[in-house]
């Protein structure tokens, strides 16, 4: 029931943030995109997924090099965009699943690779996530999440994650980096790279692309703007040369192979 609440929530961030998700640089980046896609180094052979696809720009990438790449979400806007982006009316080497992730509707071992970007801190059940896509991966597949993580300290990580949820409560929980490697290997997954970065977001812009309400946005502003005077969560944020708010979230690529 909690879940299923849950993902009416995601559903309608999602619909709502649609196109202005689909327009943003920051998810556009091809310089992030490369990194991803060299981080994990696929064949031309492989076989992926990439859970919670959104706008479809991981999937895109890694068609770019893959035979066959799937992509599945939960909302159906995205998906859309991608398909008249991609102009696919039919069958085609990219596809598209409309689903929840928590159970992937796919055979085990089906995938060579299995990958999701920014959606894990979206999900009720992160470990039945990264479970599930541990499941689809074939032995010595490679799995990999890339996340915003949040302070090893959980008072600073708890500020981080209660001005994340105030501008859009489908954010469940960003985690630290220290949860998503034991998470990894709790599923059967050998850690084999990490990759630490961040996401220069700026506060007003951030907070448009969520069409976040008016009073839910002044919650957040004021947390961030303490942050900036007491150093709360790690983000560092900062006013910029216009005297706009800038501040850090910080991210990690984890690369994992499935053991056999
Ligand atoms: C921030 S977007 C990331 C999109 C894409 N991975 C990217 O990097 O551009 C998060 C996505 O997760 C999807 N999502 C969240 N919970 C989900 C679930 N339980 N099952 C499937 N998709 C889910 C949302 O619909 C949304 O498209």
């Amino acid at each position: 029931m909690k879940i299923q609440k849950h993902n009416d929530t995601v559903r309608h961030a999602f619909t709502l943030q649609a196109d202005r998700y689909a327009a943003n640089p920051l998810m556009t980046n091809a310089e992030r995109l490369d990194r991803l896609v060299g981080a994990v180094n696929p064949a031309k052979e492989h076989r992926v997924l990439d859970v919670a696809t959104g706008p479809g720009f991981v999937a895109e990438a890694f068609l770019s090099i893959c035979r066959i790449v799937v992509g599945v979400d939960i909302t159906r806007a995205p998906l859309e965009i991608t398909k008249k982006r991609l102009s696919i009316h039919g069958p085609s080497n990219l596809n598209f699943q409309l689903s929840d992730v928590s159970r992937l509707p796919f055979a085990g071992d089906e995938f060579d690779i299995v990958v999701s970007r920014l959606a894990i801190h979206h999900m009720e059940l992160p470990g039945q996530v990264l479970e599930e896509m541990a499941r689809v991966c074939r032995a010595n597949g490679i799995v990999a999440v890339e996340d915003i993580i949040v302070s090893e300290h959980s008072r600073r990580a708890n500020f981080q994650n209660r001005f994340e949820k105030l501008r859009d409560p489908s954010h469940t929980k960003a985690q630290p980096l220290s949860h998503l490697l034991r998470t990894f290997a709790h599923v059967g997954l050998e850690v084999e790279n990490v990759i630490i970065g961040f996401l220069l977001q700026d506060m007003e812009t951030w907070l448009a692309n969520a069409h976040t309400p008016a009073a839910r946005a002044s919650k957040a502003r004021a947390l961030i703007e303490r942050d900036a005077n007491e150093d709360l969560s790690g983000t560092q944020p900062f006013r910029d040369g216009n005297n706009r708010l800038q501040f850090r979230q910080r991210t990690a690529i984890v690369v994992g192979r499935k053991l056999g």
